[in-house]
């Protein structure tokens, strides 16, 4: 047989060279200015001044002003456990999150000696599947966690009926999600309490950075006695009962940078731009893709607002194509000069702190409730089977290549024998 696909050692479909996904952008001038001139005024901040003033009040305006507190931490995990913190999560509670997402989403709770129940995906969201928490609530359920996985909102209406019916808390990730929205709602505004990743493969990027927003007072005031003590506390919590810990706090420190600020504060900055230009190269590949039947692109409703876009992770139907394994076409992908793997990380309840009983990092808990993996089907299934391609985000030279893309899965269809 005379080879067609790279796969074989054939010249590759596509010369651009990798990453096809730049990220993060350069700083502008008046970045690097800011952060020139910060060097020599003030290196560390204590209390809420400065770039980490301008930082907050700046994500108030950019959740539309429906958020009263916004609180700047020195990573998004920082900021879940402050939250976790904050809203009281103890030993032997229990939190119920989504099985397959980025651990940090649910990971700070163990810190607390909270038990976390993974509950199983929806296909098309990728979110935590709300037919299927009911079945996971106990008088112990005390919150529940909803990442709004890569840029998809979860599904709100559904949620928000479960937390009033059974009075629960409510905790939005939304590391994935700056900007996007549920029925016109921005997410971040839901929950009793929301976290935004700043970190540096995020839409809004500090480099290492979290921000906490919430409309309770007392969650403002506990999340910040968690990382913030001394100047913040004293200045910032009216409470007397909370402000008499003014400085000590609960111990942490897990304030952000000024430095990190900057950079996010001119993020921020950039990101509708940014968010327009992804949007118009995923609005297109996506439509693009239903021209091959072997990938199923993700579902998007016509009251959903993807945001950011973190992530552009479709699903490969393997019986659609004769059966060849992810990992092969993977690599028949790549040898073609594409930009795909398979998405990293595993479904939480594989992962070493989720799975074992007795949890030897942890000397007096251990977990009561091992997970189900067997009522993990989806969160199975999507991480088996999702590829991971580059969140494009500028039209003029992307739409190119994002149709480069398409004739390649096109070549892999026509020459599949050659895989076999
Ligand atoms: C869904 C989700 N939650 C939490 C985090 C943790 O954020 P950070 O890396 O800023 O600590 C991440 C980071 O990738 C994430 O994707």
């Amino acid at each position: 047989m005379k080879y067609k696909l790279a796969y074989h050692n054939n010249k590759p479909s596509i010369s651009k060279p990798l990453p096809h996904e730049v990220w993060p952008p350069n700083a502008d001038q008046e970045e690097l200015k800011e952060l020139a001139q910060q060097r020599n005024k003030d290196i560390g901040i204590r209390g809420c001044t400065g770039p980490i003033k301008e930082l907050e009040d700046n994500f108030k305006e950019f959740l539309d002003n429906k958020v009263k507190y916004t609180l700047t931490f020195n990573s998004g995990t920082s900021a879940l456990l402050a939250s976790y913190f904050a809203i009281g999560l103890d030993e032997g509670d229990e939190l119920i999150g989504p099985a397959l997402t980025y651990h940090a989403a649910l990971s700070p709770a163990f810190f607390l000696k909270t038990n976390i129940i993974l509950c199983d995906i929806d296909r098309n969201t990728r979110c935590i599947d709300p037919n299927k928490i009911e079945s996971l609530l106990t008088e112990k359920t005390k919150a529940i966690t909803v990442v709004h996985q890569w840029g998809h909102p979860a599904d709100m209406d559904k949620i928000l009926e479960i937390v009033k019916k059974y009075n629960l808390k409510l905790i939005e990730d939304c590391s994935h999600a700056h900007g996007s929205r549920y029925k016109g709602r921005l997410c971040g505004t839901f929950g009793d309490v929301a976290v935004f990743s700043l970190q540096t493969n995020k839409a809004i990027f500090a480099g290492e950075g979290g921000i906490l927003v919430t409309n309770n007072e007392n969650i403002y005031n506990r999340a910040t006695l968690l990382g913030h003590y001394r100047d913040r506390c004293r200045e910032e919590i009216k409470d007397p009962l909370l402000n008499k810990y003014w400085a000590t706090g609960f111990g942490l420190k897990l304030r952000m940078s000024p430095f990190n600020a900057i950079v996010a504060k001119h993020s921020l900055l950039k990101f509708k731009q940014i968010k327009e230009g992804r949007h118009k190269c995923l609005n297109y590949f996506r439509d693009r893709l239903k021209e091959i039947d072997y990938i199923e692109p993700i579902v998007i409703e016509d009251y959903i607002d993807m945001g950011a876009w973190y992530g552009f992770k479709p699903l490969y139907l393997k019986d659609k194509l004769y059966n060849i394994e992810r990992d092969k076409l993977i690599l028949a992908l790549q040898r073609e000069g594409m930009e795909v793997s398979a998405p990293s990380g595993k479904i939480l309840a594989e992962e070493s702190l989720y799975d074992s009983d007795r949890n030897i990092l942890f000397t007096n808990i251990y977990r009561k409730t091992k997970p189900s993996i067997e009522k993990l089907s989806v969160a199975r299934l999507v991480n088996d089977s999702a590829l991971s391609l580059p969140t494009f985000y500028n039209w003029e030279d992307d739409k190119k290549l994002i149709d480069e893309y398409i004739q390649v899965f096109k070549k892999i269809k026509d020459n599949y024998k050659e895989l076999l």
